[in-house]
């Protein structure tokens, strides 16, 4: 897969492209990172990428040239349905777990990094195919927008997390098959099972018996007991675009019971 990423600080890239999973996708060959500098594409000597909005107000606007050009330079040339051009943005659709499958299934992906206050619509319309979001937050460029979406899209590869297995039992993970087509294009998934490692005794916290027991079916159940009554407590909208099977529905019932009992004791 290959990351074609429009952005005027392409030295941020550096750092991270040398780390984890982004340079073990590097070095596998499973993707590749190319960074284009938009100030190569304007036209003038002071490389200029913005300029005052028109209407007036605060700030700066990225112009349309630039940005148009670096795209068109990009062979083949971006766009279809393989290759879909990202512009991100805090207007655009929220990324989550079944987007970032949805992009690993691609052939490319080019990201647009905006800047300042804002990108000039005309990009958004005619250029970009979609806006993405990584949050209803504001950052002040898409640099680290775009990182956040080669992360999550480029472990999703395959090969590139020695073990898939630890990959699919990710919090979130099988949202695509659940919430594909969703309006919201929200999680499925349910958040993920605490996780313990040696020493079983750490300044008298004790880690749960269950998972030194070695019965493996008790290991599983405790885990996505533990996994529902995460997602219960903190992410109940998860749970409730969750298919859930006969187990799932008999634990959930468990702690709810369990939460009632320790409720009642309490008053
Ligand atoms: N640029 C600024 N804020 C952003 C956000 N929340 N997501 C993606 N790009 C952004």
């Amino acid at each position: 897969m290959i990351f074609d990423v429009v952005t005027i600080f392409p030295d941020f890239f550096s750092s991270i492209l040398e780390y984890g999973v982004l340079q073990r996708a590097r070095a596998g060959g499973q993707a590749k990172f190319r960074l284009h500098d938009l100030r190569d594409f304007t036209d003038d000597r002071h490389r200029t990428v913005d300029d005052r909005p028109f209407g007036g107000g605060p700030g700066m606007v990225f112009k349309p040239e630039p940005l148009f050009r670096a795209v068109e330079a990009l062979k083949p040339e971006p766009g279809g349905a393989d290759s879909p051009v990202v512009l991100l943005s805090p207007q655009g659709r929220l990324l989550t777990q079944s987007v970032a499958e949805e992009f690993a299934r691609k052939e490319r992906v080019v990201l647009l990094c905006g800047r300042y206050e804002g990108v000039d619509e005309r990009v958004a319309q005619h250029l970009a195919t979609e806006e993405l979001s990584i949050g209803d937050y504001v950052l002040t460029g898409g640099e680290l927008a775009a990182a956040v979406v080669m992360e999550a899209v480029t472990r999703l590869l395959p090969g590139v997390l020695g073990n898939e297995e630890s990959r699919e039992q990710d919090s979130f993970a099988g949202a695509g098959s659940v919430a594909a087509g969703s309006a919201s294009g929200g999680a499925g998934g349910i958040l993920d099972c605490p996780h313990y490692t040696r020493p079983a005794e750490f300044r008298g916290w004790k880690v749960p018996e269950v998972l030194l027991s070695g019965d493996h079916e008790e290991i599983r159940r405790w885990r996505r007991r533990r996994a529902l009554e995460k997602t219960w407590r903190r992410r109940p909208d998860l749970l409730a675009s969750l298919p859930l099977g006969q187990e799932d529905g008999k634990l959930l019932e468990e702690i709810r019971q369990a939460a009632l009992e320790l409720a009642g004791r309490r008053d």
